[in-house]
């Protein structure tokens, strides 16, 4: 296994972490051999139930028993759904699914010292990591990020840099400190989404080692989009599954230049307005794998979606009206189901999985502005 530049095919060894090419483009990992049912390491209730298929030996794990999050029966907008609860996990987003593995890659190469940019959920769950693992860790964040993911993020021991601008701006930003310190964006590192593809494996197992027909989740830079893909492509390579599930992306109508990409049928990025959302979480405009990504929702027979402010903030009212508390990213994925619904993209007798990525503890106070929320006075 190696490092592959998917634009020149050069290669590098895993033995020195990097986060990208020679070339300057990001790297992946090559075709893993995968999971099998055989190789489920029921001891476990973490990501490190299926450690065969991680690459990474389970000894150097640094885990803070992220993963194994529920699966709950419910229905949205007249049609089942599966809710997976992946704002249930140590730092509340699903991003410790791929952090456990990335930090647990580093720390075994050596690098005791990590660079992250981030809207607020990837930072808080390096910094934990990086605090599990002993690293010292630099997180810049946009200095509108929700406060307590920036206060998470320091009570785990990091430097935060808050970073006037865009999500964009706070990325430029990390690129040029990538000089001084070790740049541990989720976005570049390929073991991230070695981590996130447990996704899949998850959903497989909980389902009675099944795929679901569909899986919608919000998609920002897409490691959800891009490790449902490597997972079930992987237990659909090893006879596990039948077919690959459509994988759905939602974006924000202000922010979908993912969205726009696929509606011009191409490959790239095409200029598109991009404006502030609430779904702080998906608010990005220039997505680093951006033809692997459109290639995937594509290729499951899936499609992406935009959804607009006012649908963000329904979705969040009813989600928790439910007892389902998540962030204004997550609810963007429920707003775009709706959408699909409506549209028959997807239908009642179809199992759909909506993944729902981030708590909305850390988002209180917006989702109360938001909500319009108070307490009545007795
Ligand atoms: C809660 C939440 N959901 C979804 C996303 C989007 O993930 P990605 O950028 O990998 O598509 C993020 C990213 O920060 C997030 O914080």
């Amino acid at each position: 296994m190696h490092y592959i530049d998917p634009s020149t095919g050069a290669t590098y060894p895993l033995e020195a972490a990097r986060w990208r090419a020679d070339s300057g483009h990001y790297l992946n990992l090559g075709a893993a051999p995968g999971l099998k049912h055989a190789d489920i390491d029921h001891s476990c209730y973490s990501v490190w139930r299926y450690h065969k298929a991680l690459l990474i030996p389970r000894a150097n794990a640094v885990t803070l028993g992220e993963g194994w999050t529920p699966l709950i029966d419910g229905v949205w907008d007249r049609t089942p759904v599966k809710f997976k609860l992946e704002f249930m996990m140590p730092t509340g987003s699903f991003k410790d699914r791929g952090m456990t593995v990335m930090v647990s890659y580093l720390k075994h190469r050596g690098v005791d010292h990590v660079l992250e940019d981030s809207s607020g959920n990837a930072g808080a769950s390096l910094s934990a990591y990086a605090a599990a693992a002993g690293m010292r860790c630099r997180i810049l964040v946009p200095e509108t990020a929700s406060y307590p993911k920036i206060a998470q993020i320091a009570a785990c021991g990091a430097d935060v840099v808050t970073i006037r601008g865009s999500r964009q701006d706070v990325a430029d930003a990390a690129m040029e400190m990538s000089r001084e310190i070790f740049y541990a964006s989720h976005n570049w590192q390929p073991f991230f989404v070695e981590g996130t593809k447990t996704l899949a494996y998850e959903l497989w197992e909980q389902l009675g080692f099944r795929e679901p027909d569909n899986v919608v989740v919000p998609l920002g830079y897409g490691s959800n989009v891009l490790g449902c893909e490597r997972g079930f492509a992987e237990l659909l390579r090893n006879g596990e599954i039948a077919r690959m599930p459509r994988i759905f992306g939602v974006q924000a109508a202000n922010c979908a230049p993912y969205y726009a990409a696929h509606q011009s049928g191409g490959e790239a990025l095409v200029p598109t307005t991009i404006a502030p959302t609430i779904a702080e979480g998906i608010a990005s405009s220039q997505p680093t794998r951006v033809a692997e990504v459109l290639r995937a929702v594509r290729s499951s027979g899936g499609g992406i979606v935009a959804v607009s402010e006012e649908e963000i903030v329904t979705a969040l009212g009813v989600l928790a009206r439910m007892g389902l508390y998540v962030e204004p990213t997550s609810a963007a994925a429920a707003a775009g189901l709706s959408l699909l619904t409506k549209k028959g993209a997807i239908n009642q007798a179809e199992t759909t999985v909506l993944v729902l990525t981030g708590t909305g503890l850390k988002t209180s106070e917006r989702i109360g502005q938001l909500l319009n929320l108070g307490a009545r006075h007795g």
